[in-house]
């Protein structure tokens, strides 16, 4: 059966490396016979430009028909003075929870060709590959009540609120349960459980969901000893399941390991495994238009797609050897590039891979 797959080029770099995602995209749909059918939308910025909000009811309405979506990035200066409801990330936001994408994968594998890259020394960090799920929409970034308010003594206070209800942690922790299946079988549940009374519950329920999968293991660690040994020893991991917060921050510590932005890519999944694929960098307003932005971690977002979505692991693992094999060959866009590499623009780069995928 036919997969609809939407493309959301976004804005600055968006495009740029879009158009090499999507030469992916449609070179493994013809030599996989996958039977995809490729849709446009504008989202964030350009729509802003185009309609006057960032997510238009067209791009939610062939975001709710389609299997699977691959987001460039949004976001840019020129809209920097937009009313908050109307910016760009209100529209990659708004998609992310009207289509209750709770599930955020975040891989951090090292490709050991830019082991140099890596904040760590390369011993640490040879042959990293841990996967971050973290809980995408609930937490304390949507908790009620929130705000500021003036107490009786006129100061002023800000509050949150953490919660998070058994079912949304059973959810993510199948999630996590059902990836760390597909990998070395080990899951770590990151909390503040000493703490926060919410992970209490958290490490409860994780340890429910464990029964069900007697074939992977479940370990629990503290939030700040997890930051800790992320940067001690990170190739302890396979798979770390967190809440939104707590998340956020690791997966950004985590992806500082391998090095590259231009190299992670990302996947938001709902509750019946359909998704939203993107890279985890920006727009990169700073270098967009010049033909230099990395493709890869865009590229990588589509096998992600085809791993996760449309379960076509075969054609996910050649569009990742491809990559690997593209970096073998010394070629290397300006984020990447040392000495004695070739550097290639963003449009070479997407030709190396098709070249490496049809070989
Ligand atoms: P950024 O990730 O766009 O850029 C940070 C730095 O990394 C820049 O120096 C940029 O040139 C470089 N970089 C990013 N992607 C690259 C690539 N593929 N190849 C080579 N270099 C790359 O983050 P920044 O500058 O904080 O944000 C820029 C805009 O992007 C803002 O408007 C922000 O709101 C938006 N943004 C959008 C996201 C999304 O759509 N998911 C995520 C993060 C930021
Ligand atoms: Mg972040």
């Amino acid at each position: 059966m036919s997969k609809k797959i939407l493309i959301l080029p976004g804005d600055h770099i968006g495009p740029e490396i879009m158009a090499e995602a999507v030469k992916v995209l449609e070179r493994v749909d013809s030599l996989y016979s996958l039977d995809l059918q490729l849709d446009h939308a504008l989202l964030g910025g350009a729509a802003l430009d185009a309609t006057g909000v960032p997510l238009p009811p067209e791009t939610l309405a062939k975001a709710r028909e389609a299997d699977a979506i691959l987001l460039g990035a949004v976001g840019g200066p020129e809209w920097d003075k937009v009313e908050a409801a109307r910016r760009p990330e209100k529209g990659l936001l708004g998609l992310r929870s009207e289509l209750e994408l709770f599930g955020n994968l975040r891989p951090a594998l090292l490709y050991p060709q830019l082991a140099a890259a890596s904040s760590l020394k390369p011993e640490l960090v040879a042959g990293l590959d841990i996967l971050i799920v973290r809980e995408l929409t609930g937490g304390i970034y949507f908790g009620e009540p929130r705000g500021i308010r003036t107490l009786e003594n006129g100061e002023r206070q800000g509050y949150n609120t953490y919660v998070y209800s058994e079912s949304e942690i059973r959810r993510i922790g199948h999630l996590a349960f059902s990836l760390a299946r597909q990998r070395d079988k080990r899951v770590c549940s990151v909390d503040k459980s000493n703490v926060l009374e919410v992970t209490v519950l958290w490490r409860e329920i994780m340890e429910e969901v464990a029964k069900d999968y007697p074939d992977v293991t479940l370990s629990h660690m503290y939030v700040d000893n997890a930051a800790m040994q992320l940067v001690r020893a990170p190739k302890q991991f396979d798979v770390l399941v967190t809440g939104n917060m707590f998340g956020d921050i690791l997966s950004d510590a985590a992806a500082m390991l391998t090095g590259s932005i231009g190299m992670l890519p990302s996947a938001s999944l709902d509750k019946d495994g359909r998704g939203m694929y993107e890279p985890c960098h920006g727009s990169a307003p700073d270098i967009a238009g010049q033909g230099i932005a990395n493709p890869l971690a865009t590229i990588l977002s589509v096998a992600m797609m085809l791993r996760y979505t449309l379960d076509k692991p075969e054609a996910a693992a050649a569009i990742e050897a491809a990559v690997s094999d593209v970096l073998d060959q010394g070629l290397r866009t300006a984020d990447i590039c040392a000495e004695g590499d070739t550097r290639v623009s963003t449009s070479e780069m997407g030709d190396a891979v098709l070249r490496a995928l049809q070989s």
